[in-house]
């Protein structure tokens, strides 16, 4: 099963990732986990996006299309969360799976307003070691600044300051929200009402997977 999550920012992609590629064994491919990473190790793909990220922009498509070809794997299902977020992203993943007799099964889109995200992000906690994410208070560690899974501190992101989520929330509605329609077209896209609770959003999708619509 290929799945790709698509949503603004803060919509709870990355929470339902991990959990349903879990569930499923699904690879998780978290294209701003992979970037994170890239920019934590200073390589040089993280040395270019460092700057648009801490800008709330996107990073070009072509240093994110040589990423996901790097990691797509050709064997297992997976779940691309962050990724498409262009046309021209979108197009170049149509084309790289079609070359290996692919195709995308399901498209979710986590719908949420701009106050949701702009709350959620703001309290948004991420552990500096591990990368677990938790929140000041939907989903607060056991012990404060300590991350529950590997004992390492829990930092805000860079970009979770309010001014950067809103540009960020900008960027999604100007070059992300056109993906709706590109696989509304393909029949492809199944919506989500993101605003609920994380364990009524993972049924509406384990519902949403298993019936198609
Ligand atoms: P990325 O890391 O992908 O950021 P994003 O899309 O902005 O998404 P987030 O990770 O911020 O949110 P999420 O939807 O995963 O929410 P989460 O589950 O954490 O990208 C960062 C940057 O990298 C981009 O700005 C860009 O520069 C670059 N980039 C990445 N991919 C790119 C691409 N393809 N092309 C170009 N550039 C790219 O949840 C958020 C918070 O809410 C958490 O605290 C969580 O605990 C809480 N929460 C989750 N669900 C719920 C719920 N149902 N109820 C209450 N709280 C909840």
């Amino acid at each position: 099963m290929i799945l790709v999550f698509l949503g603004p920012p803060g919509s709870g992609k990355g929470t339902q990732a991990k959990n349903l590629s879990k569930e499923f064994g699904l690879l998780h491919i978290s294209t701003g986990d992979l970037l994170r990473d890239a920019v934590k190790r200073a390589t040089p793909l993280g040395l270019k996006a460092k700057e648009y990220m801490e800008r709330g922009e996107l990073v070009p498509d072509s240093l994110i299309l040589s990423l996901i070809e790097e990691v797509m794997p050709l064997e297992s299902g997976f779940i691309l969360d962050g990724f498409p977020r262009t046309i021209a992203q979108a197009i170049a993943l149509e084309d790289m799976l079609k070359k290996h007799g692919k195709e995308i099964d399901k498209v979710i889109l986590f719908d949420v307003s701009e106050e949701v995200v702009v709350d959620r992000l703001s309290g948004r906690l991420t552990c500096s070691q591990c990368g677990e994410v938790y929140h000041k208070k939907y989903n607060p560690p056991k012990q404060e600044g300590i991350c529950d899974v590997c004992g390492g501190k829990l930092i805000q992101r860079e970009d979770d300051k309010e001014e950067v989520i809103r540009k960020r929330f900008r960027v999604y509605q100007e070059q992300t929200r056109p993906l709706i329609d590109f696989y509304r077209e393909r029949d492809k896209l199944i919506s989500l009402n993101a605003t609920l609770s994380v364990e009524e959003v993972k049924e509406k999708l384990l519902e949403a997977i298993k019936d198609g619509n």
